[in-house]
């Protein structure tokens, strides 16, 4: 178990995103360090069972609602947080995900196959597939921003890919999503830099979850292709598990660990990304 950050203790952080597999495990966490967290959400509730695992062991945290497409609930969701916690240190951009309106079925227009070609996705999947990756993690940060700026040693951690090194294939919307994320942590990091406010990034590798499940394992529970590839492709030959991504996530939102870093994205990935498959 990592050793406690006193450091963190009584401050608050904001998870978009917070329920999801991650995110979720990123919020176990930051409470167990003594943080007050907040989760926010589209639906509440299933920010509420979270909430619940957190209260069960000693924590505090709260789920609101909110779509980080939609600022007027991400302002609403603010209001909510600051009565009942009183101030925002920590922001976690970790909303994200993919739709089928957005994906390729196949890897190479050459290659034969039915399905979803590159001329036939559609324009509004696309749109919100990358606006959920990227202008969610603007909104959020415009929305929450003042508040951390008021804060002693605020931080923003952004949640990238490895999509957005190389492009992963079939996912153009969320890979462009992913880039554009390493290059606005780093337009942020410059912007802020002397308020205090560092803005950094962790970009994991690959770790099965919801929104990819459908993509790296078969109905029947064997790995797909696209698996194999993946840990073919990983030097460490396995998939990242979400406690994988403390130890990082701690070290960034901890000013006494990382108080002179910004603008970096850490990737957490096996050695994924030093790999050239040769
Ligand atoms: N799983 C992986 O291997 C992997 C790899 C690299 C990066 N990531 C990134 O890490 C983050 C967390 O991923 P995860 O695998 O835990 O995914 P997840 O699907 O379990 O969680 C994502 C969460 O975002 C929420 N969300 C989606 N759209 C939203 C919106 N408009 N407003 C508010 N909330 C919204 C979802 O409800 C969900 O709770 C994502 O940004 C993802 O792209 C994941």
């Amino acid at each position: 178990m990592i050793p406690l950050h006193e450091n963190l203790a009584g401050k608050t952080a904001v998870i978009t995103g917070g329920s999801g597999v991650l995110c979720s495990a990123m919020a176990r966490e930051l409470a167990r360090h003594g943080m007050k967290v907040a989760i926010l959400n589209r639906t509440a509730e299933k920010g509420q069972a979270v909430v619940k695992q957190i209260m069960a062991a000693g924590g505090t945290a709260c789920s609101v609602s909110a779509d980080v497409l939609d600022r007027r609930s991400l302002v609403q969701a603010k209001e909510d947080i600051l009565g009942r916690f009183g101030s925002v240190e920590l922001l976690i951009n970790g909303a994200g995900g993919n739709h089928p309106d957005a994906i390729t079925d196949v890897e190479t227009y050459v290659e034969a196959g039915e399905g979803q070609s590159f001329f036939d996705m559609d324009e509004g999947g696309f749109s919100t597939v990358f606006s959920t990756n990227f202008t969610g993690a603007f909104l959020a940060s415009q929305v929450f921003g003042k508040e951390l700026l008021k804060a002693d040693s605020p931080a923003i951690i952004n949640l990238s890919s490895m999509s957005a090194y190389s492009p992963m294939t079939k996912v153009p919307a969320y890979s462009a999503a992913k880039a554009s994320i390493n290059n606005f942590t780093m337009w942020m990091a410059v912007h802020f830099a002397e308020t205090g406010l560092r803005v950094n990034a962790i970009a994991p590798g690959f770790f099965l979850t919801k929104q990819n499940h459908d993509l790296l394992i078969n109905r029947d529970g064997t790995l797909t292709g696209r698996s194999n590839k993946i840990i073919a492709g990983t030097p460490m030959k396995r998939f990242g598990k979400p406690e994988d991504l403390l130890g990082t996530l701690l070290w960034l939102a901890d000013e006494s660990y990382s108080g002179f870093v910004t603008g970096v994205t850490v990737p957490v990935d096996g050695g994924f990304m030093a790999y050239s498959g040769v």
